[in-house]
């Protein structure tokens, strides 16, 4: 969920709505905004996206006033309806509450208070929260005071935002496992779960810890934890602007995204290495002896990221001769794992807040390793609870299925592979500039392949009506085709899977009918075996009707014969290639879905940052 607050001199309730327009990409089932005005508070709620709230305050506009609160919802608890929908307001009108998580303890919270006679108006956990604080309120206690008492009494993860009635010009938010920045303007403030909520009025910003409860007033804002003692926070600055944050003219944030890519490869890369190739990975605050002891790494993530990892293990047990697992965030730490201070934990994440990853990490500190996160956002979770962090300066990444997240994790992972190796000793310097150099030299063959993308979208008119799409690949290739299946289930809702191309004769090659379209990543030529067998793939998949959609490398000629449809990549190592041979995919699925109608940007059923497990 998206959830925004402000408190200013501005009309709260456009500066909200602005702000959750911005954040859809959080949740987009329903959306709601509160103020108050004469010492009452106006909610204005609709189910489905924001263009439905927009037309019921067109129907029955707010008041301008100062304050404000907003939310955006992905729905867990209560369908996505107008009354379940948040801002949520307590029994007595006293407080408008919105949240993001879940409240673990909400059932037996709710029973007592039925059974004091509160009336509850939606199915959802939040509400028990908004009826706790207007009671505490109606007590005579202080906004900031019965907000600390209300979080002690909740289990779960959560980001609250509370007004009060009495109060037109304080909101008062709290935090537990759950993002919440504190935006700084002059003469006004604001609390949002990301700061592409307030980037177009500021860019100074305040992180929180875990715990904390933050009080704002128009030019104040006072952090304590949850008992009332004060707390430090962290000022940062944003390094992006309003523009990143919009669509310069392309149809989508995602195909702005894909386009920015050879951009965001190059900014990942910026100032790791030295002229000689070496490189420095400064932020990586771990000392380089712990870094030698190191006898396993395992890499946790999700989703596409999860993807990123996949590849990353090709690279980094190659160069660094290190055990490399990698797995899915929401399973590890239900397995029981084994992991020792000699463990070091890499987590991929673009949002920093993915619930399931969190989690992982926080038990694996907890068994005594080390974490690295690799992170697109500034003040996120992740980052801040893991021992280093390097961020990929992709920008802001607002289209919900993930693509220069995607090729950034990737360069990041590779980066921190080469310096593990660079730092173990297991490659030479002149090995490690080597490869640093063919690294550095993908942005414009990225760009290259956008410019020659034109086929692949006319490929994709093609199978408006296709009912499932396979994708195979061997080595890093065979992550490439996973996520080249992702996206189109993601945004294209069509059935799509990825195979290792040596695996399809054990099974999925039953799958294959006459006419399937199947795309293969081919490895480049010369690498031990692995083109040749591929290329025979491709030659079994034919021979039983499908139509070969292949992606080989510039001067591959043996593939001809055998590709219905042949899109050239630039000429790179093998571990380079998912850099490259990504992108044609992404466009396909992003150009599939457009075709068919779907909003691209906002699939159903998902949601960017995934703040709940
Ligand atoms: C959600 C998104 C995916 C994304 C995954 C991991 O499920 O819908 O597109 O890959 O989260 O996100 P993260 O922010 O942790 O990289």
């Amino acid at each position: 969920c998206g959830i925004i607050g402000y408190v200013g001199p501005r009309e709260a309730s456009r500066v909200v709505v602005e702000g959750l327009r911005r954040m859809e990409y959080r949740g987009y089932d329903s959306a709601g905004v509160a103020v108050v005005t004469d010492g009452a508070l106006e909610v204005r709620k609709k189910a489905g996206k924001i263009v439905n709230l927009d037309a019921a305050i067109a129907a029955d506009p707010l008041p301008p006033t100062g304050l404000g609160i907003g939310h955006t919802r992905w729905a867990t608890h209560g369908g996505p309806t107008d009354y379940n929908a948040h801002p949520h307001t307590s029994a007595n009108g006293r407080v408008a509450l919105i949240h993001n998580g879940i409240i673990e303890n909400f059932a037996p919270l709710r029973a007592e208070l039925v059974a004091q006679g509160v009336a509850f108006t939606s199915e959802t956990d939040t509400e028990v929260a908004a009826q706790l604080l207007g009671r505490e309120v109606e007590g005579g206690a202080d906004l900031a005071d019965a907000m600390r008492s209300v979080c002690r009494q909740l289990q779960g993860a959560f980001t609250l935002v509370a007004i009060d009635s009495a109060e037109p010009a304080r909101l008062v938010a709290a935090r537990r496992n759950s993002p919440l920045v504190v935006g700084l303007g002059e003469g006004e403030n604001f609390v949002a779960s990301d700061v592409s909520a307030f980037i177009e009025f500021t860019r100074h910003a305040v992180e929180l810890g875990q715990d904390r409860v933050v009080d704002v007033t128009a030019d104040s804002f006072t952090v304590t934890d949850f008992d009332g003692t004060p707390a430090d926070s962290h000022p940062f600055e944003v390094t992006w602007d309003l523009s990143a944050a919009e669509k310069q003219g392309y149809d989508w944030f995602m195909r702005k995204e894909i386009y920015e890519q050879p951009q965001a490869v190059a900014d990942t890369l910026l100032g790791r290495y030295n002229e000689d190739g070496s490189l420095k990975l400064d932020e990586l605050h771990i000392p380089e002896a712990e870094l030698r002891t190191i006898d396993k790494i395992i890499i946790v993530a999700c989703g596409t990221a999860y993807y990123a990892g996949m590849v990353a293990k090709y690279a980094i047990e190659h160069w660094t001769r290190i055990a490399c697992e990698v797995e899915i965030a929401s399973e590890f730490r239900y397995r029981d794992p084994i992991i020792t201070p000699r463990t070091l934990v890499v987590t991929l994440s673009q949002s920093g807040e993915t619930a399931d990853t969190l989690m992982a990490i926080r038990h694996a500190r907890e068994q005594g390793a080390k974490v690295i996160a690799i992170c697109n956002t500034n003040g996120a979770t992740i980052p801040r609870e893991s021992d280093a962090v390097i961020y990929t300066h992709a920008g802001p990444e607002i289209g919900v299925a993930s693509t220069k997240g995607f090729l950034t994790q990737v360069a990041a992972c590779y980066l921190l592979g080469l310096y593990l190796a660079q730092v173990r000793g297991t490659k030479f310097g002149d090995e490690i500039a080597a490869i640093m150099g063919e690294l550095a030299a993908t942005p414009p063959l990225i760009q290259r392949v956008l410019d020659e993308i034109e086929p692949i979208k006319q490929l994709a008119a093609k199978y408006a009506e296709q009912k499932s799409v396979l994708f195979l690949g061997r080595h890093v290739g065979y992550p490439v085709a996973l996520e080249g299946a992702l996206k189109l289930k993601e945004i294209a809702y069509l059935h799509a899977e990825g195979f290792p191309a040596g695996e399809l004769k054990h099974g999925p090659i039953a799958l294959v009918e006459n006419q399937i379209p199947i795309f293969v990543v081919v490895p480049p030529q010369g690498r031990d075996q692995l083109h040749d067998k591929v290329t025979s793939n491709i030659q079994e998949v034919r021979a039983r009707g499908a139509f070969t959609i292949v992606l080989a490398e510039d001067d591959d000629e043996e593939v001809i014969p055998y590709a219905d449809f042949l899109f050239r990549l630039p000429k790179v190592s093998t571990l380079m290639q998912p850099l490259v041979a990504t992108v044609p995919l992404q466009m396909f699925a992003c150009e599939l879905a457009s075709l068919k109608g779907y909003d691209v940007d906002q699939p159903r059923n998902l949601a960017k940052s995934v703040t709940v497990e």
